[in-house]
């Protein structure tokens, strides 16, 4: 074999070797092979180079330390970029256009009990929860709703088949959060101011305006001499802080079994009066089921719809959207 192809054969040899290797040790495999001074390919090529006519050695010679340091460079550079982390710059192709990752966001009705949430502690009033699974005590009885009241009715509820609560009796999924004011006064004596936010439950025929679940809620004010004055204040300044100065609060005279007087609570809205819920004097009947003696005691409760305030703020007209979790909709509060 001449030299000249001696030479091409080694240094393409080589370079294959060194762009095929893929770790340390298949590189320094590959040194050991191309570029060892003992034995390996460079002795082989070294013996070739024997071979050629004196006259033409210093040429030959200068060739064959040429391609000795083609071969070095080249397995230098390789062995620098074995050493960078795996995911070089070169697997990435910077070129491509960049493409935006999709956060969760947070859902409208949250971002509303959130509010609610802070504004209400603001005014002194802690967060409490409650069940959504009731039984009969706390959904009607304690909250002076007797037996044969049409709000019981089987139809106007979401009863539970066959479950029966530790008393033995039916549950239900809870209709009101009213139910939170009895299960906070059972266990805590005045004075008391909390919230509680949450879902309640109803068999209605579904709409844009009707949904079978929706939240409300409960606010629950007790104390030595709690007046209507201060529902009013509490109501009105808390529509005032979520809406903006110039909302008003209207109160209308209504009925519920748990308090007397009792309201239906509006507020003006741009040219508007929406209904924000009921709300009223805690009856001296409930006080009395918890066990508070109403002589020394008086209290305030107000019922308030989320999805309502939610709804007016945003400009949404169908309740469905918030429940569909189409994050087209979601996505845009
Ligand atoms: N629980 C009533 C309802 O759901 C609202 C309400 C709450 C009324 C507290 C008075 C006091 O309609």
């Amino acid at each position: 074999m001449d030299y000249q192809t001696a030479f091409a054969e080694y240094e393409t040899a080589a370079i294959q070797a060194i762009n095929d290797s893929q770790n340390p040790e298949a590189i320094e495999a590959v040194r050991i092979e191309f570029l060892g001074k003992k034995k390996g390919r460079l002795k082989d090529l070294q013996s070739v180079l024997g071979k050629v006519k004196p006259e033409e050695r210093p040429i030959v010679g200068k060739q064959f330390n040429e391609i000795k340091n083609k071969v070095s460079a080249a397995l230098d550079a390789r062995v620098k970029e074995l050493k960078k982390p795996q995911k070089a710059l070169s697997q990435i192709d910077v070129t491509l256009p960049g493409t935006t990752v999709e956060v969760g966001k947070v859902h409208p009705l949250i971002q509303t009990i959130d509010e609610f949430k802070d504004i209400m502690g603001r005014f002194g009033f802690s967060v409490v929860d409650g069940p959504e699974i009731e039984d009969e005590h706390h959904n009607f009885k304690a909250l002076n709703i007797p037996e044969a009241h049409p709000a019981r009715d089987p139809l106007d509820n979401f009863y539970l088949a066959a479950a029966e609560t530790a008393s033995g009796g039916p549950v239900l999924l809870r209709s009101q959060t009213s139910t939170v004011q009895i299960r906070v006064m059972e266990k805590t004596k005045p004075p008391i101011r909390i919230v509680s936010i949450g879902r309640v439950y109803r068999p209605d025929t579904i709409d844009a305006t009707h949904s079978c679940m929706f939240h409300q809620m409960e606010g629950l004010m007790i104390g030595d001499d709690v007046t209507m004055a201060q529902l009013k204040t509490v109501l009105s300044m808390f529509a005032k802080t979520y809406l903006g100065d110039d909302v008003q609060v209207r109160f209308r005279p209504s009925f519920f079994p748990f308090t007397e007087p009792s309201v239906e609570v509006d507020m003006l809205w741009g040219d508007d009066w929406l209904e924000i819920g009921g709300a009223g004097m805690v009856d001296p009947n409930v006080l009395r089921t918890v066990g508070y003696d109403p002589e020394e005691v008086s209290g305030f409760a107000f019922g308030l719809g989320i999805e309502r305030f939610c709804m007016k703020r945003h400009e949404i007209t169908d309740i469905r959207r918030f429940y569909e979790n189409d994050i087209r909709f979601l996505k845009q509060f």
